[in-house]
């Protein structure tokens, strides 16, 4: 097997996106991570912090490459030279907008597939989302996010008047 593209926003990368990552980078002569710039969801971190971030975390597993992108997704891939997409599916409320896009991703560019990893258990409910919130609102987020993410959330949330 050749190469694969893990897409997401990852604002920020949790430690269930960098399960998937391992997981993906085994199965994989290649993994790209691309980081979705969507300046339309107004994302706590500018994408090059993200890809900053994501690099650092990855830095272990030689096989993967953090690249950003923007505009279509299967345009990027095809760009890239992978021929799968990989996503992870934790909840079942998942399951809907990933089958859509899935089918959608797979019409555009034939013989693009997606296949998906299952969460593991301890990050069933863990998402970028409630990591931000929680820091937001001063909790200790240390437990779903690798160290590196967790010194930048908190510089920025600092710098936001926020602590956590
Ligand atoms: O981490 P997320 O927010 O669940 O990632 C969603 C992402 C970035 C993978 C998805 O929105 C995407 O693929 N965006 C790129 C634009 C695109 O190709 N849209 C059509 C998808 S069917």
């Amino acid at each position: 097997m050749a190469t694969a593209i893990y897409p997401g926003t990852f604002d920020p990368p949790t430690k269930g996106h960098l399960d998937i990552i391992e997981r993906g980078a085994r199965l994989f002569e290649t993994l790209i991570v691309a980081v979705a710039e969507r300046p339309e969801k107004e994302p706590l971190f500018p994408v090059r912090e993200r890809v900053a971030m994501l690099r650092e975390v990855c830095k272990g597993i030689k096989n993967v490459r953090v690249v950003p992108f923007r505009g279509l997704l299967v345009r990027f891939a095809s760009q890239q030279g992978a021929d799968t997409i990989i996503k992870g599916l934790r909840a079942v409320s998942d399951f809907e907008s990933e089958l859509q896009m899935a089918l959608m991703n797979r019409t555009l560019v034939d013989g693009l597939d997606t296949l998906f990893l299952m969460t593991r258990a301890d990050y069933l409910y863990l998402s970028s989302s409630i990591v931000k919130e929680v820091a937001g609102l001063g909790g200790n987020v240390t437990p779903y996010v690798p160290p590196a993410v967790a010194k930048r959330l908190a510089a920025k949330l600092k710098g936001r008047g926020r602590s956590q």
